[in-house]
């Protein structure tokens, strides 16, 4: 045959071969949105089921709930018709660890989650139960969203997951293997993660994790987190005398320990509200000014941002806009302060000691045991010599940056266009997920943070909640990950 003529013929067969794909794809789309669409209430009530058992990982008093918590996880993915799926014990609470191999030659999608919750303190505050969860339409969320302690962080966004795979699984279109780890520490800091993911190095081979724990800018606005701050978090303490004094007869002679803890924090950020820590800064790798341009085109409206909180103004590090001292900043805040007479009425006294616990948000390339030593240095050479001061540090985190231009990426802006309708934006996230970094560093993958969240949510909040449109929107938007991934990869 001519050359030319047998390469028109080659050509014509690839671009059969393409057409075809792309009916299959569109076929099987289109029979995915079906199934979700036929199966949404059951969804929806499976949801409210995981939802209803109180998993919180930081107070033993629910272990035994997090234990059913996992038990719940592993019933629904052996009716889902996985390969395998185990409850992994770690020294903390286990691991739920599922997948699903279709063909050793396509793509792996490692899907990690967690499945514990924060305390739902303080309850008085909810308008419902945290683990009764009520349907309610909200300003923001007019088709409804569900209420409880964990519906977006994360039982609500890990589940999309289970479900997303069901539905490709029933309609004959799963496109890439999947592997899930479902974890019951990340609220905790994820210290048992890291050995676990070092221990099952083999069984966790996959070519890119897929996360939902992240947010995005509003629903008409979609947007993949491109990265998520670190942490460094410490206790500290500052004692005076041996007892509680009164304070008329000591006070003004002896020192009190909650007046130096206060003067002790607000001298740890100056004028600016920069951090005054010597080194604090050291690691931080500056944004670039393109990339600062490239986030004030993010939508964004100071005034609704201060109205949705009942604030006069925003306040934070001079030269920085909101969403970059949100996100790209590192900050260091009290979480929480204590000493001295709380009850009723008024009592004299001059208190023996005074606590706080302090988080730092860390951005790359901060390192968060670092930091912690560097702040543990500082706060104890300010301490003035009528007092004894402790540091004490807990869990902490790094922080993470997910590359906007590669393959992956480029699989999730496709899946969000295609299910929004809209290119999504790459935003970077305040929030942290400590496991994220170790992913990269342990095993060699790269993360899509593929989150549907709003922060209007009030995760970690009384109240909180997920719209139900995020929800299904979430089903429908990862079986195309996956869909784009394949074809990327092939
Ligand atoms: N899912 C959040 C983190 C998050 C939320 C990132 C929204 C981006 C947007 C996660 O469960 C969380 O709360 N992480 C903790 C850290 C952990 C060490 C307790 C956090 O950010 O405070
Ligand atoms: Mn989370
Ligand atoms: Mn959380």
């Amino acid at each position: 045959m001519h050359k030319v003529a047998f390469f028109f013929v080659i050509s014509i067969i690839n671009l059969s071969q393409t057409i075809a794909n792309f009916a299959i794809q569109s076929i099987n789309s289109y029979m995915i949105n079906q199934y979700i669409q036929e199966n949404k209430e059951r969804f929806l009530s499976e949801l409210m089921d995981l939802l209803k058992i109180p998993s919180v990982s930081a107070d033993p008093k629910f272990n035994d709930d997090v234990k059913a918590t996992a038990e719940f996880l592993k019933k629904r993915f052996t009716e889902l018709g996985v390969d395998r799926v185990d409850i992994i014990e770690t020294k903390g609470h286990p691991v739920v660890y599922a997948e699903k191999i279709i063909d050793a030659s396509l793509p792996t999608v490692l899907v990690y989650g967690h499945y514990d919750v924060q305390p739902a303190d303080p309850i008085e505050l909810w308008h419902s139960g945290p683990f009764e969860p009520v349907i309610k339409k909200t300003e923001i969320h007019p088709e409804g969203a569900i209420f409880a302690r964990g519906a977006c962080d994360d039982k609500g966004q890990m589940y999309m997951h289970l479900k997303a795979f069901e539905a490709m699984l029933k309609t004959d279109s799963l496109s890439c293997n999947a592997k899930f780890i479902i974890e019951g520490e990340e609220e905790v800091g994820s210290e048992n993660l890291e050995t676990f993911i070092s221990e099952f190095k083999e069984m966790l081979t996959a070519d890119v994790i897929l996360v939902s724990d992240t947010g995005m800018i509003a629903n008409d606005v979609p947007s993949i987190t491109s990265g998520l701050r670190g942490l460094s978090y410490v206790e500290v303490e500052v004692v005076g005398p041996n007892r509680d004094l009164h304070s008329g007869l000591y006070g003004g002679a002896v020192a009190n320990p909650i007046n130096i803890l206060a003067d002790m924090i607000a001298s740890l950020q100056d004028e600016n509200k920069h951090i005054t820590i010597p080194g604090f800064y050291d690691d931080v790798l500056e944004c670039s000014s393109d990339e600062r341009a490239e986030m004030a085109k993010a939508p964004f409206s100071e005034e609704a941002y201060c109205k949705a909180l009942d604030i006069a103004e925003t306040d934070g590090e001079k030269g920085f806009s909101t969403l970059e001292r949100a996100t790209i900043r590192p900050t260091l805040d009290v979480n929480g302060i204590w000493g001295g007479y709380i009850g009723e009425g008024a009592k004299t006294v001059l208190p023996s000691k005074a606590n706080a616990k302090i988080s730092m948000r860390l951005v790359p390339n901060q390192d968060p045991e670092k930091i912690t030593a560097l702040f543990q240095k500082h706060f104890e050479s300010i301490a003035p010599e009528s007092v004894k001061v402790s540091v004490t540090p807990h869990h902490g985190g790094e922080p993470a940056l997910t590359p906007v231009d590669s393959l992956e990426y480029k699989a999730a802006s496709l899946a969000m266009e295609e299910s929004f309708g809209k290119k999504p934006i790459p935003v970077r996230s305040g929030g942290s997920i400590p496991i994220i970094s170790m992913f990269e560093k342990v095993l060699g993958l790269k993360t899509i943070l593929l989150g549907f969240g709003l922060d209007s949510d009030a995760i970690h909040s009384p109240n909180e909640h997920y719209g139900l449109y995020n929800y299904y929107k979430g089903i429908e938007t990862i079986p195309l990950f996956y869909k784009h991934y394949a074809a990327i990869k092939k």
